[in-house]
């Protein structure tokens, strides 16, 4: 769906659909050159990444394998909870591998600084953090990441994966979610 589907629901529209495409494909193209002539493994965060992953890995021109992890760190509301919970793992052993974990949003950074820590522990040959979205403002932790797609302000987004209540996800666009749908 498109912004103007939404009627009232959006303050605005943060990036377009085409501005999304063209900085995923910017971002694919930054790993392509890190990683040329190493095997890759992309871990997906379940499930506000899977936009940025299905498109991400179809601007590659080469092969990469993906995963998926699912952990909770969010209720069903706008706020953090700080408690991060493995509700699917890896289904891939990543001993000796170059992983890349691919998220949409790094918000406190609770989630990704927990996940970095976690994956770093079963002997991978690399980590990093791919993130479409950042919000300095927010983090509560030092948190490394290596590919960033933008910064914004700290304010709640909808939009390419990124949900309030599980709607919103399937909009083609990135926006500011306006107060009223959530106080
Ligand atoms: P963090 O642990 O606070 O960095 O939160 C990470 C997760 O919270 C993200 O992967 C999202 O699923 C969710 N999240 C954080 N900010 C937003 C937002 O503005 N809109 C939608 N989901 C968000
Ligand atoms: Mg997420």
């Amino acid at each position: 769906m498109d912004a103007a589907d939404l009627e009232q629901d959006l303050v605005n529209v943060l990036f377009t659909e085409k501005q999304i495409q063209d900085r995923v494909g910017e971002l694919a193209r930054d790993i392509e050159v890190d990683y040329s002539g190493k095997d890759l493994l992309m871990v997906g965060i379940l499930r506000g990444a899977v936009m940025v992953m299905a498109d991400m890995a179809r601007s590659f021109s080469r092969h990469v394998e993906m995963d998926w992890m699912a952990v909770s760190s969010y209720g069903s509301g706008t706020k953090s909870s700080g408690v991060v919970r493995i509700l699917k793992d890896l289904d891939t052993d990543i001993s000796g591998r170059h992983v890349v974990i691919v998220d949409e949003i790094i918000d406190t950074g609770l989630t990704l600084s927990w996940l970095t820590s976690n994956l770093g522990s079963r002997s991978p040959a690399s980590v990093e953090i791919c993130t479409l979205l950042r919000k300095p403002e927010a983090l509560q932790m030092p948190i490394e990441v290596k590919y960033v797609g933008w910064d914004i302000p700290n304010e709640f987004v909808v939009g390419y994966g990124l949900d309030y209540r599980e709607k919103y996800r399937n909009l083609r666009d990135i926006g500011t979610l306006a107060p009223h749908v959530y106080s």
